[in-house]
């Protein structure tokens, strides 16, 4: 079947999940952060990823925000960072990372070949809301498919069959994307075909369930799904 439809992952995918770190660093009472800030935001992520698959194993769901706030602790008490005011920065600039500068005009090229496009995501429906509407790019999709509605994390089967549930398609029309590997596994075993966006040129996750194709960033996803 033809792929009618391309579901993005939105952290990591569409976002720049470093970028929050990065602007605190940049702003100019961003001192204690300008050395450390590359180490900050990959032990957050690091952390933030671990306490979903925790979560999901054990049945402990608790929103993304929450788990986004406890992973930011983790990582700041790693560093010796204890500055509440800090804290509240980053956690507000995480409902406003930046977009990957490639999104906007893939998503168009997208709409031109007539593909619907739609996110499915462990962020919750606000926080992807606030991300959509900063980086000027809500109105791109179709569907915004958030795991509160099945109450459990990535990679979990529900989380993918919401797909089929909202959106009406076969996972075989489908083209997942997304640039962290183990959601491309979780997505593939699915049945969706999958676009491993490998962005940093890391080698594939040994996981079962390989990824259709691996791709530099987003600006290939059109011509993949029209080739
Ligand atoms: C998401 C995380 C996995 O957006 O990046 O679902």
């Amino acid at each position: 079947m033809p792929i009618t439809t391309a579901v993005f992952d939105a952290y990591g995918t569409l976002f720049d999940v470093a970028g929050a770190a990065r602007l605190a660093a940049e702003a100019p009472d961003g001192a204690a952060l300008r050395q450390v800030w590359p180490h900050l935001a990959a032990e957050w992520r690091r952390k933030q990823l671990e306490y979903s698959w925790l979560r999901a194993i054990t049945g402990d769901h608790a929103p993304f925000d929450d788990v986004t706030a406890d992973s930011l602790d983790w990582a700041m008490a790693a560093q010796g960072l204890d500055d509440p005011a800090l804290r509240a920065r980053l956690l507000a600039l995480y409902d406003h990372l930046p977009a990957y500068p490639e999104v906007p005009a893939t998503l168009r090229a997208l709409h031109t070949k007539g593909i619907t496009c739609a996110i499915l995501s462990n962020g919750t429906p606000a926080m992807l809301r606030a991300a959509t509407t900063a980086a000027g790019i809500a109105d791109a999709f179709a569907a915004v498919l958030s795991v509160e509605t099945v109450g459990v994390y990535k990679p979990h089967r529900a989380v993918y069959a919401m797909v089929e549930t909202a959106l009406g398609v076969a996972p075989s029309q489908v083209a997942f994307v997304s640039s962290n590997g183990w959601d491309i596994a979780g997505a593939a075993g699915f049945g969706f075909r999958t676009a491993w966006i490998n962005r940093a040129g890391v080698p594939v996750d040994r996981l079962p369930h390989r990824p259709t194709t691996v791709l530099p960033d987003l600006s290939e996803v059109p011509p993949w799904i029209a080739a």
